[in-house]
């Protein structure tokens, strides 16, 4: 089944708890965490103290999305904190297998993140070792933004790639997902898709978790 994964990012901080139980109710698979340093994007999120705080409240897995420079200072701290799922880009690691290994040592599943603008034949020589492969699908920083046009593209090419290669990993579409193209981008072969103004910027979350659930089954 795909997998419905809010990102907090968008909830209201100072209501959290509420917020992750009712996405919780409705069905969410997954609770998509951004952290950001204000370095690699221009925009500071939150870290580790948060990902552990919202592990206590919920059972459902966390995945997290590390928009950070120098990541493997950071990935202990995360798999401690919680995280069933930790990703980083491609962009700012030099050393990916490295980091990949480290990630999949933990019992932590690996995923490798792709800004908009690199092609997916960069993933070339990582992809058989990922766990999850995540597509941006807007500049990463900010939620709330559109779905870029080209990354359906991008998104078949990364389909036609895993499944001519039998590789194992799952494709994640993070960024402008919302009740208007996540039938889209499901069947153009999307496993876990995270979406976060469209669901805690919505006034009846659970409906909108519903209804995608619905479209996408
Ligand atoms: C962007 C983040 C996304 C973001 C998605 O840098 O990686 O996870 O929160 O938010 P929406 O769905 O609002 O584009
Ligand atoms: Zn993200």
């Amino acid at each position: 089944m795909k997998k419905i994964c809010p990102s907090i990012l968008s909830a209201d901080f100072a209501k959290l708890k509420e917020e992750i139980k009712e996405v919780e109710a409705a069905g969410a698979d997954i609770i998509h965490c951004d952290i950001m340093d204000g370095s690699f994007v221009p925009n500071i999120s939150f870290g580790a103290k948060i990902v552990s705080d919202v592990n206590k409240i919920t059972d459902i897995p966390l995945d997290v999305h590390l928009m950070i420079n120098n990541p493997d200072n950071f990935i202990d701290a995360f798999y401690k904190a919680g995280a069933d799922y930790i990703s980083v880009h491609y962009e700012n690691n030099f050393h990916l297998n490295r980091t990949v290994s480290h990630i999949k040592s933990l019992g932590v599943k690996a995923g490798v993140v792709i800004n908009p603008a690199t092609p997916v034949f960069m993933l070339d020589e990582i992809i058989e070792y990922a766990d999850y492969i995540l597509l941006m699908s807007v500049n990463p920083g900010f939620g709330g933004q559109k779905f870029i046009p080209n990354i359906m593209n991008k998104l078949r090419i990364l389909r036609k790639k895993v499944t001519d290669g039998n590789y194992k990993c799952e494709i994640e579409i993070d960024g402008g997902v919302g009740l208007a193209n996540i039938k889209e981008i499901s069947d153009a072969g999307a496993d876990m898709i995270v979406c976060g103004a469209s669901v805690f910027g919505a006034k009846h979350r659970s409906e909108v978790i519903k209804k995608m659930r619905s479209l996408i089954i």
